[in-house]
């Protein structure tokens, strides 16, 4: 499919995919390119604009980042930010200086918006700055577009050849008018046509499926997560009962989650199976407390249970798997890549017969599987769900697993779910949930001594679940929750709320 489509070519700086998102978000195709693979990629791909991203070194350190000189002579518009700069500053024939000083943080920051890269913007702004080097001496052919008190080109362009750079972080929100950057870069710089939206997207993707899979079959194993609800219905609406979805119900998932997911597939032209796994599940994990173990188990017996039900289905063609955008940088493609040690239960290539892989979704981030989704008439409660672990409420169980803790903790962490969206913050905050400790303490009830569970709420924000800070609940909330958890929710008569960040601790407390 050619689409038109912006580089970010990767040097390996912390913000290069908040830069891929701040250009999809204006309409227009970002995808990230190694700097090592930059200009191979240009030349097969073709983009109609490049940005080069920060990164952490000094471009006069050995062996630092760099791209093929002939990058500057295609005549494809560059904007420089950062490290990418500099880049550009040193390739052209200017001068990187070390500074003996950082500036760091909200800076103020003087624009000359006869530039077109800050057209219609204010003069003075504040700008979120973040380096050491910066650039002394402009390359021939450059001016000066912005300073800063201690940077005295802040940023620079090239009108003629189309090149522009920036010192500071236009992709982060402390940039005041970053957003305008980006759109001033597509539009009036690049010519972008901004037709990069996810009813385009599910329509070519639906006629890319139908083409390559003909009138063979598809196999998925539908979690009932946002990534596999979305490949589901992508899949269903372009094939039809071609498409079988496995749906193994451990027993594990929070209230009324199971019959949400059928619910939302039961009636669709595929064929969908929902496997009632949660007696093999809980005999399984009864008397194991390790959470490691516990895992393990549900992990192993998911195969079991994905292995029979395949076997009564036979060979498929095509095995389909929710992988998204972030899973596939992550597993390595660019500098920055940081491989993730937690995997949602998704394709099981090893122990299904298949010929292909199919990964509708490869090229969407998280917001956008999610507006596709919605695109697709996907209900709400399963576009806007938020993480859940594989192994589902077992690791928020913690010690011995039985259904009386499983139910018990259901009905709390319902209750918690609602009252965040009756609080108006399921959007603020990344992860939210119940754990039900193995901790009993004593407490009293009309006139009665009770000797019940703790329960714990968890909220976090986060961006990439990597680090995570606990959220800033309003009291009211917490305490509204607090009260309608002790007096609807039986066995439990204290309420702790989890204030340590990620780390040192985790976001699950198994
Ligand atoms: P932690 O607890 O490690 O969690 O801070 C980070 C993110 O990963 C999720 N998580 C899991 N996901 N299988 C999964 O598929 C697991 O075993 C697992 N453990 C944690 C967690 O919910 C959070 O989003």
């Amino acid at each position: 499919m050619s689409r038109e489509k912006i580089f970010v070519i990767d040097f390996g700086g912390q913000y290069n995919q908040l830069i891929a998102r701040r250009v999809r978000e204006e309409h227009v195709l970002a995808e990230i390119v190694p700097y090592q693979k930059a200009w191979k990629a240009i030349q097969k791909e073709k983009p109609i604009g490049l940005i080069f991203t920060g990164g952490p070194n000094s471009v006069y350190a050995p062996g630092a980042p760099d791209v093929a000189p002939e990058i500057f002579e295609l005549g494809i518009p560059i904007l420089g930010i950062c490290y990418g700069m500099q880049l550009v500053a040193k390739a052209l024939g200017g001068q990187v200086v070390e500074s003996n000083k950082r500036e760091f943080g909200k800076t103020e920051t003087s624009f000359d918006t006869s530039s077109p890269l800050f057209e219609g913007m204010d003069v003075e702004q504040i700008t979120w700055m973040s380096h050491v080097d910066f650039v002394k001496e402009l390359p021939q052919g450059f001016r000066t577009v912005a300073t800063t008190d201690n940077c005295p080109v802040a940023a620079m362009e090239d009108g003629e050849r189309k090149f522009y750079a920036v010192q500071f972080h236009p992709e982060v929100n402390h940039t005041e008018h970053g957003r305008d950057i980006f759109r001033n870069f597509l539009f009036n710089i690049c010519g972008a046509k901004g037709d990069w939206t996810m009813e385009n997207y599910g329509r070519e993707v639906i006629e890319d499926i139908r083409s390559k899979v003909g009138n063979r079959r598809v196999l998925l194993a539908l979690s009932g997560g946002v990534d596999s609800s979305v490949c589901a219905k992508l899949l269903s609406e372009a094939i039809g009962e071609q498409l079988t979805c496995i749906f193994v119900d451990q027993g594990l998932m929070r209230l009324n989650e199971g019959d949400e997911v059928e619910a939302a597939f039961r009636d669709s032209a595929m064929n969908f199976i929902r496997v009632d796994a949660k007696d093999r599940f809980l005999t399984k994990l009864k008397g194991v407390t390790d959470p490691e173990t516990k895992r393990k188990i549900i992990g192993e017996e998911f195969i079991r249970v994905f292995e029979e039900e395949g076997k009564k289905i036979g060979v498929v063609d095509f095995l389909a798997q929710g992988t998204i955008y972030p899973d596939v940088i992550e597993s390595g493609i660019g500098d920055a890549a940081v491989i993730k040690s937690h995997h949602n239960v998704g394709g099981l290539p090893s122990v299904v017969d298949f010929k292909e892989l199919i990964e509708p979704l490869r090229d969407l981030f998280k917001d956008e599987v999610r507006t596709l989704g919605r695109t697709l008439g996907l209900d709400d409660t399963l576009v806007d769900r938020q993480p859940f672990p594989g192994p589902g409420l077992a690791i928020r169980v913690m010690g011995e697993i039985t259904e009386e803790k499983l139910d018990i903790l259901r009905k709390a962490d319902a209750i918690f779910r609602e009252e965040i969206a009756k609080a108006g913050l399921a959007g603020d905050i990344g992860q939210y949930f119940a754990v039900l400790t193995d901790n009993k303490t004593v407490g009293v009830m009309g006139d009665f001594r009770t000797y019940d569970y703790t329960l714990a709420l968890r909220a976090v924000t986060t961006t990439d679940f990597m680090t995570a800070d606990w959220a800033r609940i309003p009291y009211e909330t917490l305490d509204t929750t607090s009260k309608r958890i002790v007096n609807e929710v039986e066995h439990i008569n204290r309420i702790v709320y989890d204030i340590t960040t990620k780390p040192p601790a985790t976001i699950e407390w198994e």
